[in-house]
């Protein structure tokens, strides 16, 4: 199946200019969405066999989750499940709508696997994609895996005022999630990242929990960057566990740019924005493997960045994550990666002899 995509699909679609590639197929994947053939046929050749996980009071079919940026709207949210994701993390969405940075704002750098974008938090805003949300649920196709929210800052809205930003769109998004990310971390917000310093993101941390103090809590995570530094990963892990969050996802995507010897790769390099897939791997999983260190153990990590198969998701397990997440790999390898990694990783799990993840957990070396 994966095959199929790589000689037949990923031709076509990487023919086209990559922003105008993942509209056409988030359309696709949003008309399937509402078609119980189309749902059925796609979960016969793309579902996963299980591998649950359960943390944040939450039953996870299996780890490998569907990153932020590929769902902003909530268009397409049954499909996730049928191929074979054991969760989705849709946004990131903002309190104003907003149509982000022009065209074009991604870019495939194909000889790395990687993606540079900078698509500036595009999206039809917190109230518009609630209601997608609410007909989600009252269409009978709510998913039977955990959904995410990824909750970014306005562009129009100062820095000062962003945890009031972000508030207004968890109180509306709040009763239609299993739990939310507060995402400090996208660099195509001019700004954003600043959030990342203890006393922004503190407040932010406060004004969520306020709203969480009346009715049934939801679980809050924080995203961040890997190109903080080990102390500023520190002081956030501090804080973290100061306001009882339920977890770190590491990580989004790097302003660094690796050496390459082709031309056209430097090309795609010297666009601004942030940079995802292969490069970003060994980064991410350093970052994983320090929090897991950190705070030993007692803070889940959702670990994301440059996995493609199943030796690239068993060493984010062995630094310390919970939970992984794809986004680029699911570009580059097509709609059958969540099986193929689950399916790797069962087969690595039996040769290791454990029946859970959480066994390799911390056991990593530096990754190679
Ligand atoms: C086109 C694109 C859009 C993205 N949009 C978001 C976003 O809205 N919010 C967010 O937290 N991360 C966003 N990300 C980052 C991913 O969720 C992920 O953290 C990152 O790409 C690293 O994972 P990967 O190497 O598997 O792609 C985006 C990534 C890409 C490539």
């Amino acid at each position: 199946m994966s095959w199929l995509y790589q000689k037949l699909a990923r031709p076509v679609l990487f023919a086209q200019d990559a922003g105008r590639a993942h509209d056409f197929t988030l359309n696709v994947l949003a008309r399937a969405a509402h078609s119980r053939a189309a749902c059925g046929a796609l979960s016969a050749a793309f579902g996963a066999p299980p591998l649950p996980v359960s943390l944040f009071n939450l039953a996870f079919p299996n780890p490998v989750g569907l990153a932020a940026g590929m769902d902003k709207a909530a268009a397409a949210v049954p499909i996730w499940e049928k191929l074979g994701l054991g969760f989705c993390e849709l946004g990131a969405v903002t309190w104003l709508p907003q149509d982000g940075n022009p065209p074009p704002r991604v870019f495939r750098a194909v000889a790395d696997r990687a993606i540079v974008n900078r698509m500036g938090f595009n999206n039809p805003g917190a109230q518009a994609v609630a209601r997608a949300l609410e007909a989600w649920r009252k269409s009978g196709r709510w998913p039977g895996h955990p959904v995410g929210v990824n909750l970014g800052k306005s562009k129009l809205t100062p820095l000062e005022n962003a945890a009031s930003d972000y508030a207004n769109s968890f109180r509306v998004l709040r009763g239609l999630a299993d739990f939310f990310v507060v995402n400090v971390s996208s660099p195509n917000t001019p700004g954003l990242r600043e959030l990342q310093n203890k006393p922004q993101l503190d407040e932010i941390l406060a004004a969520i929990q306020e709203i969480q103090s009346s009715g049934q809590a939801k679980p809050i995570l924080v995203k961040i960057a890997p190109d903080l530094s080990l102390e500023a990963v520190d002081e956030i892990i501090e804080l973290a566990q100061a306001r009882g969050i339920a977890g770190i996802i590491a990580t989004n995507t790097t302003l660094e740019r690796p050496p390459s010897a082709h031309a056209a790769t430097r090309r795609i390099y010297d666009e601004p924005g942030g940079l995802s897939g292969a490069p970003l791997r060994r980064r991410s999983t350093e970052i994983v493997r320090h929090i897991f260190r950190r705070a030993k153990g007692t803070l889940p990590v959702i670990g994301v960045g440059g996995i493609f198969n199943a030796d690239d998701a068993w060493e984010k397990f062995a630094a310390g994550a919970a939970l992984i997440q794809v986004y680029t790999g699911l570009v580059y390898e097509g709609p059958a990666i969540a099986r193929a990694i689950v399916k790797g990783l069962i087969r690595k799990m039996r040769r290791a002899g454990i029946r859970d993840l959480k066994e390799i957990a911390g056991s990593a070396p530096a990754p190679s």
